[in-house]
């Protein structure tokens, strides 16, 4: 992040630059018409400048350099009894302004929230890279990018909601098919001749309101890549007509006797375990073969923890439309969220991010936002077990005609215990 800071006074001036030069790129400036020269030149992500200057105001600087380059931050430095002007200044489209004498430490906090909001601004521009921090998808990053490269097919396993259709839209997008389309088709979705209808298109005529020509998935896929999603969800009947498509890489479309050669490339994904559904007659060997020439498995959230912080920031910034005013995790937010254990994984945290922005009155995500399944879940279990033990209680009461004791005694329990139990329901 470039810093520009502009004032006359030039104690202050080189005080700020010295205090900021560890951690920005950061260059002073005594003349607002040197540091507008400069930033036209080579830009600036934020201008610190002086209100009252000679020659030309911090207003003025700020309108100049706005009119060229709208997304710099301006925080303007104002002298007491100059608010309503620094009032103006924000409304002219200063990002803020700062008291004079200069609070260092709340300078810091300010640009560490603009460095936010650019991050926040680039994540827009990039939403398709995957996030990560851990050296394990990393690697499983690197893996996907070289693979990406061949035609080979590739299997992608993982626990629901860890990011299998993310990976698999970054092997597009690494691949020379890149500039082609990527077509998810899920498998689960379709039975017998409705299945191939969609995956192979039918010509007119082919059976009844079949009265137009309709391309199929296959054929939409093109060039690019056709992602098979949810392949452990395929009904058995099915399976050898997808295995013969992959095999040959033609398919007929219904009502047709002519061939049509497919020149996509094969990416599938399920949540189970094929070798179990392969035990257990569900799935066909050789169409697991297949499919699993190369098996990339992405593990669950939990067993990556070092993720969770670096996601739960992309989804503030995702959902940055609901709160702009949160930037960040609370500390309590991010211990929070780090002793979970995330049964629906990345889906799961994109989630309680999203329920956290709507909920949020402060400035950060603080705990208190982050409701997590194990807090309600813990409650309901608890009422529910009551209920059910009352339940179960006054059904053996019933059974004995009535008799407290007797039921004890065939539930194994002290009478005591019926009697405290069902008080308190009472
Ligand atoms: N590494 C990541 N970076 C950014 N977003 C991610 C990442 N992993 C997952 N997500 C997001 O989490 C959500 C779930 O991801 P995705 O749909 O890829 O999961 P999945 O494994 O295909 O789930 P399912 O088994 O339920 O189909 C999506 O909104 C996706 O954008
Ligand atoms: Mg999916």
């Amino acid at each position: 992040m470039r810093i520009v800071i502009v004032d006359d006074d030039e104690t202050l001036g080189k005080l700020i630059e010295k205090s900021l030069s560890s951690d920005f790129d950061v260059r002073y400036f005594n003349d607002p018409q040197d540091a507008l020269k400069n930033i036209m030149a080579v830009g600036a992500d934020v201008v610190i400048s002086d209100i009252k200057m000679p020659k030309m105001t911090g207003v003025e600087l700020l309108k100049a350099v706005k009119s060229e380059s709208p997304d710099t931050y301006f925080i303007l430095i104002t002298g007491f009894g100059t608010v309503k002007e620094s009032v103006d200044a924000v409304k002219a489209g200063a990002h803020d302004y700062l008291l004079k004498p200069v609070d260092i430490d709340m300078l810091y906090k300010k640009l560490m929230d603009i460095r936010k909001l650019i991050e926040r601004r680039e994540a827009r521009i990039d939403s398709e890279t995957p996030v990560y921090n851990s050296t394990v998808f990393g690697e499983i990053l690197s893996l996907a990018e070289r693979v990406a490269k061949t035609d080979t097919n590739v299997l992608i396993t993982g626990e629901t909601g860890c990011g299998k259709e993310v990976l698999a839209r970054y092997i597009h997008t690494k691949s020379e098919r890149s500039k082609a389309p990527f077509v998810p088709f899920n498998c689960g979705n379709f039975q017998d001749h409705l299945f191939e209808s969609e995956l192979f298109g039918y010509r007119k005529g082919a059976f009844t309101g079949a009265d137009s020509h309709k391309r199929g998935i296959a054929a939409a896929a093109g060039t690019g890549t056709l992602f098979l999603d949810e392949i452990g969800e395929m009904p058995l009947t099915v399976q050898p007509k997808l295995l013969r498509f992959i095999e040959t890489k033609t398919y007929y479309p219904v009502g047709s006797t002519e061939p049509v050669t497919s020149r996509s490339r094969f990416v599938a994904a399920t949540n189970k375990s094929l070798e179990k559904e392969v035990k257990e007659g569900n799935f066909r060997q050789d169409l697991y073969f297949r499919l699993n020439v190369l098996n990339i498995h992405i593990p669950p959230l939990r067993e990556r923890k070092d993720d969770i912080i670096p996601l739960a920031d992309h989804f503030i910034n995702k959902f940055s439309h609901l709160n702009a005013n949160v930037l960040r995790l609370s500390d309590c937010a991010m211990k929070k969220l780090m002793a979970y254990n995330f049964p629906g994984n990345v889906r799961e945290l994109a989630n309680i991010i999203e329920r956290g922005m709507i909920l949020e009155k402060d400035k950060v995500l603080t705990d208190k936002s982050i409701l997590i399944m194990d807090d309600s879940q813990s409650a309901e279990d608890i009422v529910n077990l009551d209920e059910l033990i009352i339940n179960h209680m006054q059904k053996i009461i019933d059974r004995a005609g009535g008799n407290k004791k007797k039921a004890a005694s065939m539930l194994g329990i002290d009478v005591s215990t019926i009697y405290r139990k069902l008080k308190i329901t009472d």
